[in-house]
C-alpha cells in the first residue's frame, strides 16, 4: 500500500500566522504537526510516500522530511498549485499510486488512541473498495457525516451538511483500492468548486464498497486547522506526554519500533537533535531497545 499525506490549502484560517509558513510546520506542542499524520501512515507499515504541498512549503517540508531515507522511508513530493479539493491528490499522485492501494492522510490531522497500530494492521490488508473511520463529534456540520443504519452499514455521506443526520465524522485517513486513482478523475467539482473526497466516498459506497470502521469514544481525533484547535492538540499532546514520560508520533520513535531503522540509527538521529528534549528521548529510545552507547 502507498501512502500521501496532503499538505496543501493556504491555511487562510490560521492567518496571519500562515502568511510566512505552512500549517503542517507549525508545532503541536513539541513536533511538527506533520508528524502526527505521517507517524499514522508509518504505524499502518506504509514506507513509500507522496507529499503534496504549495510551491511555495514544498521546500520546507522538503527541508524537515528529506527523502525519508533516514526514517527508513522513501518519500517523495508533488505540489498542487491551487487547493482545487483532496481528491485532487489521487489525480497529482496517479504515478505514485499506479496499480497498488493507497492510504490518504490530511496533513493537519491528529491520531492518538491506544489499539490504534492494530486497528490499522487490520484494515490496510487487502483493502477491497474504501474504509473510512467515524468519530463522534460535537459539531459534525464541521465535516464529511455518515450515517449507517441499525445493521451497521453506511448508508449516507454527505459533505458538510446543515442538518447532519448523525454525530459521526469522517476523519481524515482514507484507504482505497487501485480504482480511486479513475474515480478521482470522473468527479465533477461541487457547489463550492472542489473535487471533494466525499464524492468519491460517495462512489465506493454506490458501488456496495464502502466500509465504515468507528473508532469511537475512548479515541483522540482532532484536525488542527484553527488557533483554537491548534491550541487544544497541543494541550492534549502535552498532557499525555507529561503523564506518561512518552511521545506521541515521534517519528524516529516510530520508525524503530516498526523496524524500519535499528537502534544505532535511531541514536544518531536523537544525537542530531540532542539540545531538546525531544532529542534526549529519541536517544533514549534507542538506549532501552537495544542501542549500546559509545
Ligand atoms: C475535509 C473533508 C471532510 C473531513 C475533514 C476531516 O474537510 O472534506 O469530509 O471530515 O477533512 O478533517 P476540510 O477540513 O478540508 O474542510
Amino acid at each position: 500500500m502507498k501512502g500521501i499525506v496532503l499538505a496543501g490549502g493556504h491555511g487562510t484560517r490560521l492567518y496571519p500566522v500562515t502568511l510566512g509558513i505552512s500549517k503542517q510546520l507549525l508545532p503541536i506542542n513539541d513536533k511538527p504537526l506533520i508528524y502526527y499524520p505521517l507517524s499514522v501512515l508509518m504505524l499502518a507499515g506504509i514506507r513509500e510516500i507522496l507529499v503534496i504541498s504549495t510551491p511555495a512549503d514544498l521546500p520546507n517540508l522538503q527541508r524537515l522530511l528529506g527523502d525519508g531515507g533516514h526514517l527508513g522511508l522513501d518519500i517523495g513530493y508533488a505540489r498542487q498549485d491551487e487547493p482545487v479539493g483532496l481528491a485532487d491528490a489521487f489525480i497529482i499522485g496517479a504515478d505514485h499510486v499506479g496499480d497498488d492501494s493507497v492510504a490518504l492522510v490530511l496533513g493537519d490531522n491528529v491520531f492518538h488512541g491506544n489499539a490504534f497500530y492494530d486497528l490499522l494492521q487490520r484494515n490496510v490488508q487487502n483493502v477491497d473498495g474504501c474504509v473510512l473511520f467515524g468519530y463522534p463529534v460535537s459539531d459534525p456540520h464541521r465535516y464529511g457525516v455518515a450515517e449507517t443504519d441499525a445493521q451497521g452499514r453506511l448508508v449516507s455521506l454527505e459533505e458538510k451538511p446543515a442538518r447532519p443526520r448523525s454525530d459521526r465524522a469522517v476523519v481524515g485517513l482514507y484507504l482505497y483500492d487501485k480504482d480511486v486513482v479513475d474515480i478521482a478523475k470522473n468527479l465533477s467539482p461541487s457547489a463550492r468548486g472542489e473535487l471533494e473526497i466525499t464524492d468519491v466516498n460517495r462512489v465506493y459506497m454506490e458501488r456496495g464498497k464502502a466500509r465504515l470502521v468507528d473508532l469511537g469514544r475512548g479515541f483522540a481525533w482532532m484536525d488542527a486547522g484553527t488557533p483554537e484547535s491548534m491550541l487544544q492538540a497541543s494541550q492534549y499532546v502535552q498532557t499525555l506526554e507529561k503523564r506518561q514520560g512518552v511521545r506521541i508520533a515521534c517519528v524516529e520513535e516510530v520508525a524503530l519500533r516498526m523496524g524500519f531503522i535499528d537502534p544505532a540509527a535511531c541514536h544518531r538521529l536523537g544525537e542530531k537533535l540532542a539540545p531538546s528534549d525531544y532529542g534526549k528521548y529519541v536517544c533514549a529510545v534507542a538506549e532501552e531497545l537495544g542501542h549500546r552507547p559509545g
